[in-house]
């Protein structure tokens, strides 16, 4: 039986972060320049239902026996076997790797499980619909992230830039024009965990300030949408802007993160905000045209770790 592999993007979050955990709408694209990879090599001869897991970026080389059961690998595999009516796997080895910077709002730990699952399933012979993967890996998000909304997981098993709000249907985005995005890590790790918890302590303790600011961030994400779709940059661009104050008053941004866009806007950039849970990980800049050079270069003089330019391209739905 030949190895059998799967692929899943990246991600990163154009607007409506955090608001969109308290089911406001928020604007998502696949990244394609970063992916997770897992392939699965059967093993003909030797030891019987041993599954070996091989995650060299994070050191991991262990018999799933020796997982605990609620490691996001086993939650993982566990939703596979479940989803096809099987107890265990056949004897086989998961190599799984990633080039998605883990813990910098990109979307790594939905990737790594949508790749596991795609593999997994194709190798077993039941191959899932993407709605199906999605929400097999929202089951393992839970676990990375506590309360997650599930634009992470449905984004990148869609591999479609999306309006989602949580509990609605999904609208996949019929782009008509392009837009080029620099995405730039500030080196800082961030739990997504961590700043979705700090912001639902902020609500739940004075719901009058931050419940407004959350609709005010969905009316963001409800006007760029079309923007989106239409190729406005400026008033993307000022969108950018206004969703940027209103997550600072939710207390996540960083001063890295404002460096960086700060840099960001004196380059040319037309916006610039956080991107996923922020406090660390990555920023965005909206470029005005397809020459992004200057505004990547002043990302990366400002300290940024990493630069990366994406364009969600016309026809992209
Ligand atoms: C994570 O990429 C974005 C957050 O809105 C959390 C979530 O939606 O689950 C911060």
């Amino acid at each position: 039986m030949p190895a059998i592999y799967a692929k899943a993007p990246g991600k990163i979050i154009l607007f409506g972060e955090h608001a969109v955990v308290y089911a406001q709408p928020a604007i998502a694209i696949p990244v394609n320049k970063v992916y997770a990879t897992t392939r699965v090599i059967p093993e003909v001869a030797g030891r019987k239902n041993q599954v070996h897991i091989k995650a060299p970026d994070i050191q991991l080389d262990v018999d799933l026996a020796d997982l605990d059961e609620e490691h996001p690998f086993a939650v993982t595999i566990q939703q596979v076997l479940n989803a096809v009516n099987l107890d265990h796997l056949p004897s086989l080895t998961l190599l799984i790797s990633s080039t998605i910077p883990i813990a910098a709002g990109m979307g790594s730990s939905a990737a790594i499980a949508i790749a596991t699952i795609r593999a997994l399933t194709d190798f077993l012979g039941k191959p899932l619909t993407a709605g199906e993967i999605s929400s097999l890996a929202f089951e393992v998000e839970k676990i990375h992230h506590g309360t997650p909304s599930g634009i992470d997981n449905y984004v990148i098993a869609h591999q479609k830039p999306v309006f989602f709000t949580h509990g609605k249907p999904i609208e996949h985005l019929e782009i008509q024009q392009p837009t080029h995005w620099v995405i730039a890590d500030t080196g800082e790790k961030t739990s997504t965990k961590d700043t979705v918890a700090a912001v639902r302590k902020l609500q739940a303790l004075d719901p009058e300030t931050y419940h407004p600011i959350f609709e005010q961030i969905g009316e963001i994400a409800f006007t760029a949408r079309q923007a989106l779709i239409t190729g406005n940059i400026d008033l993307l661009g000022q969108l950018m802007g206004d969703n940027q104050r209103l997550l600072e008053q939710l207390t996540v941004s960083s001063p890295k993160l404002d460096k960086l866009i700060s840099a960001a806007l004196t380059a040319g950039a037309v916006g610039a905000k956080l991107s996923g849970g922020g406090r660390g990980g990555n920023m965005i800049a909206l470029a005005p045209t397809q020459n992004t050079q200057s505004i990547e270069s002043a990302l990366l003089e400002a300290g940024a770790t990493r630069v990366i330019t994406t364009t969600l391209n016309k026809g992209e739905t």
